[in-house]
């Protein structure tokens, strides 16, 4: 939540570069925008309230001075915690002489008493914000030089936080990390700092990490700081393999379209994993007194599915619950026990807070994430990638197969099949292949035009195909705005069923598995009052008004059926005019709690 972005260089287009990258991290947040650029000894800011994407470089003028030398500027696009969506409340703050910028994503707990006791020293505050106050308490030790002041700040601050600053009096950028992302790009006399890689590949596949309670001070080369010791510490540089390419749109209209359709490509891409590596991970799971998985939003309904899979493949209890849930349930937790994070960024804060309360039990933990070099992949004792590539829609859905598929392989591994598991899943990757063409979206279009006046609908699923209901319905609520709800087929009639109307759409996932007749038997049910039946089925059936047919995948049923939904959900977002790569009051990555 939220994107940053930081450029110090000898390039003389600061600002420009600023603003670009901030426009690929605008999936991170979109309620307002803002830079601060240094040129001769003058900090100059511009704000807007919207997305930074509309904004247009070329008719800047009267906003941004571009005439202007500049080697060092700091970007933010925000998704609003503290204040409403006003230019007053948009990153970045100002010290009150207009000496210090800087931007922050996070929450700064303890902030109400902060700003108490800067009020009293005489601060005046322009801004609702939490952030304000890091800006004024480096401004009260800025005799002790920008460094030290920002070192000082910081040790006020209870919470997470990621923080960029520059001051007009110092050539130098500064930034400091508890708990958000940022990353450092390494170029030919020039660096960036941003919340995710993407944003600076074109320039940069050279990076370096900033961990938590650290911080680095960007002059001409970086140096980097363990805030709790204050000891200079040495980074290695990590290669990126991810290309620049594919964090682009391309001929697509939209990124999440463009990712529905990617895979075809990214379930095979998923299960090529080191043999060795998923049978030691198996061996563990085996080990384990107690496994967890836990993610958060669609990464939690896919935990769920896991719970599934392992039971049915590998006659395993697993158990699953949300990231935010899980310090809850922690009394379970013994040096014996594994959890298993999912999460596409890697960087979910109530993910990452589950993983901290692990830790601290001595628990092992496994990471399943998209991103190589997130705080998760860091903290974890095992950990896949899913090799998704770039996932910037704010609606899952590439990621979200990947991590099926990896979570089926493991349970197929842990049943000692690992073989059989892979066939499985090589024939589900060929058969979506074959089903992502032109007449299958037609005909998702087809539907999504016939549906797309109603209010509610509801999603029904058993077995390995329940989670999916869920998920389905995270993935209509998000980008269609229609009202949507994922049960257990068999729940219905405990109470939901009252909800069905005349042409109510229920989307009912009917897996060719033993729960077939079952599941087929609530469709009935709502369709004997008046609802309209959706089947996603690899056959057809008198019960369906409309029929989605999705190939028969076995045990890789969830996998499959999930994909037409998220054709559905994106095609009902396009014909009811809604941004489906950027839906209303969400950002990727939920680095808050
Ligand atoms: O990066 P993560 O996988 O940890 O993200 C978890 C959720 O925030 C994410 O899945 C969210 O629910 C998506 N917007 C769903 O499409």
């Amino acid at each position: 939540m939220c994107g940053i972005f930081a450029y110090k260089g000898s390039k003389k287009n600061a600002t420009e570069l600023v603003i670009q990258g901030l426009k690929k991290l605008e999936y991170r947040g979109y309620d307002s925008w803002g830079v601060a650029y240094k040129t001769d000894s003058k900090i100059n800011v511009y704000k807007e309230v919207g997305k930074i994407g509309s904004f247009d470089l070329q008719n800047a003028e009267g906003k941004i001075d571009f005439s202007l030398p500049c080697s060092l500027a700091v970007g933010h696009s925000r998704w609003a915690t503290h204040g409403g969506v006003t230019v007053e409340n948009a990153h970045p703050h100002l010290s009150s002489d207009n000496s210090i910028a800087i931007v922050h994503n996070g929450i700064i707990e303890n902030y109400a008493e902060l700003k108490k006791d800067l009020i009293n020293k005489g601060y005046k505050f322009k801004s609702e914000t939490d952030t304000e106050v890091i800006v004024h308490l480096i401004h009260d030790n800025i005799k002790l030089g920008l460094t030290d002041a920002v070192k000082k700040a910081i040790g006020y601050l209870h919470g997470r936080y990621a923080v960029l600053v520059i001051s007009k009096d110092e050539n130098i950028l500064i930034a400091a990390r508890r708990g958000s992302p940022l990353i450092v790009g390494s170029g030919e006399k020039e660096f960036f700092i941003a919340s995710d890689i993407p944003a600076f590949l074109e320039y940069t596949r050279k990076v370096m990490y900033l961990d938590d309670n650290q911080m680095v001070v960007i002059n001409d080369r970086p140096e980097f700081f363990d805030l709790e010791t204050g000891k200079q510490i040495e980074k290695r540089i990590v290669e990126i393999n991810w290309d620049a390419k594919e964090a682009e749109k391309g001929e697509f209209p939209h990124f999440m379209i463009k990712e529905i359709m990617e895979q075809k490509e990214t379930i095979s891409r998923a299960i090529n994993q080191d043999e060795d590596k998923i049978l030691k991970i198996a061996e563990a799971i085996k080990k384990a007194y107690g496994t967890y998985l836990i993610g958060c939003g669609t990464a939690g309904k896919v935990c769920l599915a896991g719970s599934y899979l392992f039971a049915k493949i590998a006659k395993r209890h697993v158990n699953s619950a949300f990231g935010s849930e899980f310090p809850s349930l922690q009394d379970f937790i013994t040096d014996k026990s594994l959890m298993i994070a999912v999460s596409q960024s890697g960087e979910t804060a109530d993910t990452l807070e589950a993983i901290e309360v692990a830790k601290k039990k001595n628990a092992k933990v496994l990471s399943i994430i998209n991103v190589e070099g997130s705080s998760m992949d860091r903290m974890s004792d095992y950990s896949i990638n899913i090799k998704a590539g770039p996932e910037k829609a704010v609606a899952s859905t590439k990621a979200t197969t990947s991590q099926l598929a990896i979570l089926t392989l493991l349970a197929y591994a842990v049943a000692g099949k690992l073989d059989e598991g892979k066939i499985l899943l090589v024939e589900a990757a060929s058969k979506i292949n074959d089903m992502l063409n032109p007449r299958y979206e037609e005909r998702i279009k087809t539907l999504a035009e016939k549906i797309m006046n109603h209010e509610s609908m509801y999603v029904i699923g058993k077995g390995l195909n329940y989670p999916m209901a869920l998920e389905s319905a995270i993935k209509l609520q998000e980008v269609s705005y229609i009202h949507a709800e994922g049960f257990a087929g068999g729940e219905l009639k405990h109470g939901p069923i009252a909800l069905i109307s005349k042409d109510t759409p229920c989307i009912a996932i009917v897996a060719n598995d033993e729960t077939k007749h079952e599941i087929l038997g609530n469709a009935m049910e709502v369709k004997a009052r008046g609802g309209y039946i959706i089947g996603v089925s690899p056959e057809n059936n008198e019960i369906f008004d409309f029929w989605i047919k999705v190939p028969d995948a076995g045990n890789a049923s969830p996998i499959v059926n999930i994909i037409p939904v998220q054709l559905l959900a994106y095609q009902l977002a396009v014909l009811r005019k809604n941004n489906p790569d950027m839906p209303r009051n969400l950002a990727k990555s939920v680095t808050v709690k």
